[in-house]
Formats: structure tokens, C-alpha cells, sequence
């Protein structure tokens, strides 16, 4: 659900027209709903009502420090992979305890970091990464706090760029590996064994493997507790996904959450979600200007003013996003391309969409582009990254200047 929808054949952000805003901010521009991201954050939050829990928002999603200070004003927390997401979440305010830090590469520095920031937990993915932090937490004559992060071996079904929790992947623990270094760690001076965490993957849209994994998660928790160790938090990770075509049928916050439940029935921890896609996917969209038009003898193209450098997701995980007019003119209805002007042949938003009668010089939306859509945007071919907006209501904000040419040197 979320607040984007046409009224008299022109498109709307809440109560804004995206054609005042893009004559007002230029394109490529990305417009977010404040409203869209309240509601999201507001389902996830009373799904879990029932039991204890933390939302930890995934920055990776979308880190624009406005966007951060919206999930910080709703008391949730934050989900860091970096020592640049963990600035950037408590420069938004976020409090240090409601951080989780996770990656399997964390640096000397970044571990420097987090334990003098105070965060919740680090959650390890290696051997060798618990022995650094536990050298750098004796140096810092601190107590790190830690969580293990579980592989479950399990398949998400989901884009193979997006399945983290295979056997096969760079991620997590193996289960008896875990086991070992948790009695390992319990017994450390300087850590302090919290947690345990997974993340199956991404864009999941059936809640089989969530519970898979989570019973997996249970099982060892409660292994553990009766050897003695007690963990108070079972984080779950993200990983729900969201529609991208009207008729993806994905399940919802509470249906994600009613699922699980059963399984905490006799814990005590605190569960903790990690969600990004969610919250940020249908809030935000990417809007667009038709350049030109061009056919030939198999396509029809419309060459458009952001590409692949601005939006990844169609190139990099074949993901099939809407791209919808602006304003919807009469006329005769075709398909169309819609491609952008990098010079690569996977430089393509969306394939084979209605439309009627476009024109060079008509805006589109790339739906669904809120998540994973300026976060992974880069300058290739020296192209300078789009402006973010976000609407309120009947206001619209800048919140990220367009780039300009000093910014790529
Ligand atoms: N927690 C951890 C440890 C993660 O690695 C991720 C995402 C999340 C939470 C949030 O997952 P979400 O709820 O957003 O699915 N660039 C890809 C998505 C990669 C996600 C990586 N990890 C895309 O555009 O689809």
C-alpha cells in the first residue's frame, strides 16, 4: 500500500501532483511518501505488538539522513553493514542500543567504532572476526556485546544475487560451527554473548523459509540456554519483499509476524526485525523525462533521462518495475522499452510497458524504486546522481541535492 495514485489522469505523491514537482526539482528525481513510510513502519511495528521486540530499520535500503530521522521519531533502530551507515544512523539520532552491526568483512576501524559508539550488538559471521573484536574490545577494556549470525542452509526463493542463507554463500555460521564458538565466546572476558541473528536474502514473498529459519534460530537458542547460556535477543533479520506488479500477492507485516510467533511461544528473548525493502520499496519512486522516441523494426524505445547508473535493479537483478505515466493522455495504446542513456545493453527501467501515445518531453515513474534505488546509484559514465524529495502531505522537501559536475572529482 502506498500514496502514490492518479486523480483526473494525473499521477499524485500524496497531495502533490509529480509533474509540479519534477518542473519544480528537475529529473532524474526520487520522490518519497512520508506517509507511505509512516505506515509501513507503523504495520511492522503493532504486527509484533504482542511480543517483545525491536525493529532495527536496514539502512542498506535507503540511508538519506531524513529518511533516518522518520524511523529514528518512531523509536525504531538501525541495522548497519558499515562504519558510513553506523555514522549516518547516529548522526539521525538513532540511540546506540537499538544498533546492530552485521557484514562479514568488518573492519579494525569499524569494530573500533561501534564499540566505543556503545551499539547493541555485532553480529559475527567468522572465527577470526570474534578474535579481533575481542582483541580490540581488550584493548578498548570493554566488554563486546555479540550475537552469531546462523547460515541455515536454507533456500529463500528469491533472485540468486539475493539469497544469502544458501550453504553456498559468503554469510553466517554453519550451525555446529556456531555452537562451538558460542561456548568459546561465553567464557571471554572481554565478550559478552547476547544474541543470535540470520538474514535469510531478500525480496522473500513466501513465509515458508522465514519459518525455517527461525526454527532453526529457536532450536539453538534453546540448546544453549540449557548449557547455561542465556541470550536475549533473537534477530531475525529482514528479507520480506514487496509487490512489483499489481498482482503479486505478498504477504503482509502481520502475516510475516503471525507466522512466526508460535515459535516464541516459551522464550524470553527480545525479537528483533531488520526490515528495509518493506518499509522504503513502494515509498519511493523515480521520476523520469522522455527524451526520445525511437523504433525499429522489433522495439519500440523510449529513451529516457535516468538509466542504470541512477537505477540498478533492473540491470543488476532482472527485477521487472512499473513505470507509469505521469499523466495519462488519450490515444492509441502501445509497449514500449523504457531504457536509459548508459552505454550498456542491460541499461534498461522497465520492458514492455503500456502506454498511450508518450511523448518526448512526458515524465514516468519508476514504481517501487524507494529501496536499493539512490543507495546503490553510482556515477558511471560520469553521470551525476539524482535529487531526493520527500512529500509530506501538500509539502515537498529537498532532501538531497542533485549532484553536479565539481562533485565527480
Ligand atoms: N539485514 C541484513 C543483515 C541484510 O543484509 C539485509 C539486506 C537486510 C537486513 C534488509 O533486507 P530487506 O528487508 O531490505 O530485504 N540490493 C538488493 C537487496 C540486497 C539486500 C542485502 N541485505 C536489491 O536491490 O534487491
Amino acid at each position: 500500500m502506498h500514496y502514490f495514485h492518479y486523480l483526473d489522469n494525473r499521477l499524485f505523491c500524496e497531495k502533490i501532483p509529480l509533474s509540479e514537482i519534477a518542473a519544480e526539482f528537475g529529473t532524474p528525481l526520487y520522490v518519497y511518501s512520508k506517509r507511505t513510510i509512516l505506515r509501513h513502519l507503523d504495520r511492522m511495528e503493532s504486527a509484533f505488538k504482542d511480543v517483545s521486540h525491536l525493529i532495527c530499520y536496514a539502512l542498506k535500503a535507503n540511508s538519506n539522513l531524513e529518511i533516518l530521522k522518520i524511523v529514528e521519531a518512531q523509536g525504531c533502530g538501525a541495522d548497519v553493514v558499515s562504519g558510513g551507515e553506523l555514522f549516518l544512523a547516529l548522526k539521525a539520532g538513532i540511540e546506540p542500543k537499538k544498533i546492530v552491526f552485521a557484514g562479514v568483512g568488518k573492519t579494525d576501524k569499524e569494530i573500533r567504532y561501534a564499540l566505543e559508539s556503545d551499539i547493541l550488538m555485532l553480529n559475527v559471521e567468522s572465527e577470526p572476526e570474534l578474535r579481533l573484536i575481542e582483541t580490540i574490545a581488550k584493548q578498548l577494556n570493554r566488554v563486546a556485546p555479540i550475537s552469531f549470525r546462523i547460515n541455515p542452509g536454507i533456500d529463500p526463493v528469491s533472485h540468486p544475487h539475493l539469497a544469502t542463507s544458501l550453504k553456498s554463500t559468503k554469510f553466517g555460521l554453519e550451525e555446529k560451527e556456531a555452537q562451538r564458538l558460542y561456548h568459546q565466546a561465553s567464557s571471554s572476558k572481554y565478550l559478552e554473548v547476547v544474541g543470535i541473528h540470520m538474514h535469510l536474502g531478500s525480496q522473500i514473498i513466501t513465509l515458508s523459509p522465514f519459518y525455517q529459519g527461525a526454527k532453526k534460530l529457536v532450536a539453538i537458542y534453546n540448546e544453549l540456554m540449557s548449557s547455561g547460556i542465556e541470550l536475549r535477543y533473537i534477530d531475525l533479520g529482514g528479507g520480506l519483499g514487496v509487490p512489483l506488479g499489481e498482482s503479486d500477492d505478498v504477504p503482509t507485516p502481520d502475516e510475516y509476524v503471525s507466522h512466526l510467533i508460535p515459535l516464541f511461544e516459551n522464550i524470553h528473548a527480545t525479537i528483533i526485525a531488520e526490515p528495509g525493502r518493506c518499509i522504503m520499496g513502494n515509498a519511493g519512486i523515480l521520476l523520469t523525462r522522455i527524451l526520445y522516441l525511437k523504433s525499429t523494426s522489433s522495439k519500440n524505445f523510449l529513451i529516457v533521462d535516468a538509466g542504470m547508473n541512477d537505477f540498478v535493479r533492473p540491470a543488476f537483478y532482472s527485477a521487472k518495475h512499473q513505470a507509469w505515466p505521469v499523466e495519462t493522455p488519450t490515444g492509441e495504446e502501445g509497449r514500449f522499452d523504457v531504457v536509459g542513456p548508459v552505454c550498456e545493453a542491460s541499461d534498461y527501467l522497465a520492458k514492455d510497458v503500456p502506454l498511450t501515445s508518450p511523448s518526448a518531453g512526458d515524465y514516468l515513474a519508476v514504481m517501487t524504486a524507494g529501496a536499493y534505488g539512490y543507495s546503490m546509484a553510482s556515477n558511471y559514465n560520469s553521470r551525476l546522481r539524482p535529487a531526493e524529495v520527500l512529500v509530506d502531505r501538500d509539502n515537498v522537501t529537498l532532501i538531497r541535492k542533485r549532484e553536479t559536475p565539481e562533485d565527480l572529482f
